[in-house]
């Protein structure tokens, strides 16, 4: 057995910024309620034609850059995503390619919407705490903005897109700590995007093809699940909230993100925020804050982090991590 440590981190953000003056004049809101309501001032919108594996593609390289490390070092590609290119193959697949990462390496998609990027980082762990990997990329990517309903103004201000990487590699000490992940089907009618191939291709529009979500509730429901997962990782570590050097959390709204922080004791300014310049970025959004706070130079070696996610399914989850 060995373990798993973050080697190197990238992320990428299309060049289109969106403001909410801009939504302002799109659907009946205002600058106010938005920054007020979650905290968000911009977010980032593909180009036409821009997909996920493009931007994945360039998180992965950039991280792969700063691990020092080639595609052809990669024995192990995963991609959280809600908004793939392909039914198939796998945007893992494809940016397998594209990166050069040579033919034989593992590569696949998971799917836990806002948490993704969290459970890729707590398999990944595992393939190379078990020996089935030496050197992996886990990439959280998503194209939130091609399922959004622009008529929508409960949810079209919340989302951006974007994406974040890490490579991970094989080590003698521990970097991937541990990882508490959970979920709860039950919860599905609260968030969701209800359309789906094996349905039979049912005509596509507005009423089904986009997000929908009971925001209160779901609100509700992440604060409180939040507070419980985070015991739950420090119980289980025997650690202290003030071990804790950054909260890098899931950016979905500035609200949420300040409750874990109070549930941490923490002032804010140990929590890595991006939702204002961001949105909700879905699976890459802890890749991005992550990415953000190692190249602003906050994040230093051997920092502990806790990374927290919640998301559609319900979803949820931690990863305690020696930087
Ligand atoms: N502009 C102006 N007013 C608005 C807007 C808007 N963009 N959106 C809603 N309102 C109005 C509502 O219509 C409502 O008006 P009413 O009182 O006249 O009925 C009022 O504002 C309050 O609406 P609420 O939904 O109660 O507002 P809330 O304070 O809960 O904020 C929000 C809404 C931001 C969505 C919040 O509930 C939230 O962040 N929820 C959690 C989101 C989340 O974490 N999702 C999980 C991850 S996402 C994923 O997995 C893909």
């Amino acid at each position: 057995m060995s373990y798993a440590r973050i080697k190197g981190t990238g992320s990428y953000l299309p060049a289109r910024v969106l403001s909410n003056q801009e939504l302002e004049r799109i659907v009946d809101t205002s600058d106010r309620w938005i920054r007020e309501r979650t905290g968000i001032r911009e977010r980032h919108i593909a180009a036409d034609g821009e997909t996920c594996g493009d931007m994945a593609t360039v998180a992965a390289q950039r991280a792969l850059d700063a691990a020092g490390l080639a595609a052809s070092d990669i024995d192990l590609i995963i991609v959280a995503t809600a908004t793939p290119d392909q039914v198939f193959p796998s945007t893992a697949c494809l940016i397998q390619q594209r990166l050069g990462a040579g033919p034989g390496a593992i590569a696949f998609d998971i799917s836990a919407a806002c948490s993704g990027f969290i459970f890729g980082l707590d398999l990944a762990s595992r393939y190379i705490g078990s020996g089935g990997a030496r050197r992996a990329i886990v990439v959280g990517a998503e194209t939130l903005s091609r399922v959004l309903d622009w008529t929508d103004r409960s949810t079209c201000v919340l989302f951006g897109d974007g994406a974040g990487a890490v490579v991970i590699e094989a080590s003698q000490t521990p970097g991937i700590v541990s990882t508490h992940l959970h979920s709860d089907g039950g919860q599905e009618p609260l968030l969701n995007v209800p359309w789906g191939i094996s349905q039979g291709y049912p005509a596509l529009d507005a009423s089904n093809g986009t997000i929908k979500m009971r925001g209160n509730e779901v609100f509700k429901v992440a604060v409180r699940t939040l507070g419980a997962v985070v015991d739950e990782t420090l119980e289980a570590n025997d650690l202290q909230r003030t071990d804790i050097d950054w909260l890098v959390p899931h950016q979905a709204n500035i609200r949420i993100i300040a409750a874990t922080a109070r549930k941490l004791a923490m002032p804010m300014d140990q929590v890595v925020v991006t939702v204002d310049r961001h949105g909700n970025t879905s699976a890459a959004s802890i890749p991005l804050a992550l990415d953000t706070a190692v190249r602003d130079g906050r994040i230093q070696a051997d920092d502990t982090l806790l990374l927290e996610a919640f998301g559609a399914g319900f979803t949820w989850g931690t990863a305690l991590v020696r930087y």
